[in-house]
């Protein structure tokens, strides 16, 4: 008998055919998140779901759920997933790392340099037709060569985004929330603690999964540390960012600039961030390229089947729950 499957919003139709092969699928096929009474509903009877990143499954969505066995979210964050509920009910979870690593790094070095050097402003300025003739002195960005980029958050994408800076003669310097094994060297990279990278740096990019300890790790006290020149990139997590802190920081010129994919309450955005220049924003693409997308579709597809198959899913976050997974 084949298994149920649901897939939460509209995926590539590749990696439905490979959910097709293995199971009875049926999906949401309109563009928006599901409330939590439609997702308990429609998830009653099946043994596993495609879960996208904007769907908040808890502790009470799990435990009403006992047939579920497998969440397999696409993407790498799985913070809209509760880990500790779904490791005590048996209920596997999967993510997407290594396919997206790449293309996130290229897309926080489009905002690094876009907020640099002002292109959402310059284009906007350029539509209107007031590109007529420009001073020497108009439309000054901030040099990005030579400069210290600081990575919080050494991980696979943050090392990505490190590899880039050295065609930018950049000097790179990190922290991770854990301090570092001693005997690991990462090319081109120091590690300092966090303060250090924040009052070093010309431009810090977030690279942290979030959790408790990474909520709102830019705060004031954070953003007061930072030079004034500094640019801060975020394609993590919206709430590493306190955004009203980093909206002052912005305003009272305590920091120059910033580039946002992500946001403290997505899709809202704090209102003021709207009406500053120096930020660039962005509506959480930072993983969007036809290639990677499909790969992320069909990474999470191959991680569902293989947990429905009693089969040890490639990319499992929460290693503990094989023991006890629902059969
Ligand atoms: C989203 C992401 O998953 O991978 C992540 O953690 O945040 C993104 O790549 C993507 O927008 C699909 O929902």
């Amino acid at each position: 008998m084949p298994q149920n499957v649901y897939v939460t919003r509209p995926i590539f139709d590749e990696a439905i055919d490979v959910l097709k092969k293995e199971a009875r699928v049926s999906f949401n096929s309109e563009e928006r998140v599901l409330s939590r009474a439609e997702l308990v509903d429609r998830l009653r009877d099946v043994s596993g779901v495609v879960a996208l990143t904007t769907d908040t499954i808890d502790r009470e969505i799990m435990e009403s759920l006992p047939k579920l066995r497998v969440i397999a979210n696409v993407g790498v964050g799985y913070n809209n997933l509760d880990v500790s509920a779904a490791t005590s009910l048996g209920i596997l979870l999967t993510n997407t790392p290594g396919v997206l690593t790449e293309t996130t790094a290229d897309f926080a070095w489009a905002l690094l340099l876009s907020a640099a050097r002002r292109t959402a402003e310059a284009d906007a300025f350029t539509r209107a037709g007031k590109f007529k003739l420009l001073g020497v002195q108009e439309y000054l960005g901030h040099e990005v060569s030579g400069k210290t980029l600081g990575i919080v958050g050494l991980g696979r994408i943050g090392q990505a985004v490190a590899r880039r800076a050295a065609g930018f003669n950049m000097k790179v310097v990190y922290c991770n929330s854990q301090p570092g094994d001693p005997n690991e060297t990462h090319d081109n990279a120091m590690e300092l603690s966090f303060e250090s990278v924040l009052r070093t740096s010309d431009f810090i990019s977030l690279h942290v999964p979030l959790n408790a300890q990474t909520t709102h790790l830019l705060n004031d006290r954070a953003f007061a540390l930072m030079k004034r020149n500094a640019i801060v990139i975020n394609t993590a997590r919206g709430p590493v960012i306190d955004e009203k802190a980093l909206v002052r920081a912005l305003t009272n010129g305590s920091i120059a600039g910033a580039g946002l994919d992500v946001y403290e309450r997505e899709p809202d955005i704090e209102p003021e961030l709207l009406t500053l220049r120096n930020v660039v924003l962005a509506p959480h693409i930072g993983s969007a390229t036809r290639e990677t997308r499909l790969l992320m579709c069909m990474t999470a597809a191959d991680n569902l089947i293989a947990a429905l198959k009693g089969v040890r899913p490639p990319n499992l976050v929460n290693a503990e729950a094989w023991e006890s997974r629902r059969s």
